[in-house]
């Protein structure tokens, strides 16, 4: 039932105050609730750390929790379990998966790096443990150009799996990485001509990006960053009315640290479908973290050798990004 689902189906007692209950097992088993940016508003607020994938990580690697409940994707969850092997991680739907890291299954990825035996791996945190297990370093979207910069000019990369994110990298470092061609299915939803048009209506607003957006998006955008660095960018800057390009459980925080600015989600293609939205991301909820935190399930698991060999280029990640 469990694999089938990605989670346990449980009946709750109507009576239950979820919120309650989640921090009573939370203290009673010595766990930390990791939450990211995109998930539910109540998801993000239970949590003792909300953060970008980055920042997630260098959670994950500095707690002292014995239970680390990670409220997010998959990717993000077995990261965690990488730096923490000894360790239970679990997760409230195993299914929440990620487009970018499906995009780039193993087999072919290990047939793409064949083709380019004297090039070094980056790889995108978004990416299976497998996927780490086969590069040199990984990277997130906060310290992607840093992590670029640390090999010399001369050394010849390939960059995997988000194209939009390599191809972003390449412009502002000069590069000529060789990009796998994946991208996030709620990145490539916007539609440049819809946000041209809602710049025009609001010549007051700065338009602010995800580099997993398309280039023509990025073209547009006042400035680029991860999830972190667009919630920054809105604090720091004098505009009161922001165009916002990535997933729109952002925007709970947006208004949380900047109450009276506007935050208005960029259009995408077709606007009656909700594609702002990660499917994935918002398989989480309060229920589901409820079931999962009382029976520490379902558990984040991965063969040891993986552990070992993927944790080599997240390790290098983290020792670079202190
Ligand atoms: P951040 O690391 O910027 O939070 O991005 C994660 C992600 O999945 C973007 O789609
Ligand atoms: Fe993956 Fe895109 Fe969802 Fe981020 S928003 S977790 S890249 S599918």
């Amino acid at each position: 039932m469990l694999e089938e689902k990605g989670y346990i189906e449980e009946t709750i007692n109507p009576s239950i105050k979820l919120v309650e209950e989640i921090n009573r097992l939370k203290k009673e088993k010595n766990a930390v609730i990791l939450s990211h940016f995109y998930v539910e508003g109540e998801l993000q607020d239970i949590a003792d750390y909300v953060g970008d994938s980055l920042g997630l990580a260098q959670a994950a690697a500095t707690t002292d929790a014995e239970l680390i409940v990670f409220v997010g994707v998959h990717f993000m969850a077995e990261t965690a379990k990488i730096i923490n092997p000894n360790k239970k991680v679990i997760l409230p739907d195993l299914k929440a998966g990620c487009s970018l890291a499906e995009s780039a299954p193993a087999d072919k990825f290990t047939e793409f790096k064949a083709k380019f035996p004297k090039h070094k791996v980056v790889t995108y945190i978004n990416a299976t443990a497998a996927l780490k297990t086969m590069s040199d370093i990984v990277c997130t979207s906060a310290n992607a150009k840093q992590i670029v910069d640390s090999f010399p000019k001369d050394e010849k990369l390939i960059f995997g799996p988000d194209k939009n994110l390599g191809n972003y990298i390449n412009s502002i470092t000069g590069r000529e990485m060789i990009l796998w061609d994946g991208a996030c299915i709620v990145h490539e939803q916007y539609s440049v001509e819809k946000i041209a048009n809602l710049i025009d209506e609001h010549p007051d607003a700065e338009f602010i990006a995800h580099p997993e957006c398309e280039k023509p998006v990025l073209l547009l955008a006042n400035h680029i960053g991860s999830t972190t660095s667009l919630l920054n960018y809105v604090q720091k800057s004098d505009a009161k009315k922001f165009i916002v390009a990535t997933e729109s459980g952002i925007l709970h925080q947006m208004n949380k640290v900047c109450p009276d600015k506007i935050f208005i989600p960029a259009p995408s293609i077709d606007s009656t479908c909700g594609c702002n939205d990660c499917e994935f991301m918002k398989l989480n909820s309060l229920k589901k973290l409820y079931i999962c935190l009382k029976h520490e399930l379902p558990e984040v698991m991965l063969p040891a050798d993986v552990i070992e060999k993927a944790r080599i280029p997240i390790q290098r990640m983290l020792d670079l990004s202190k």
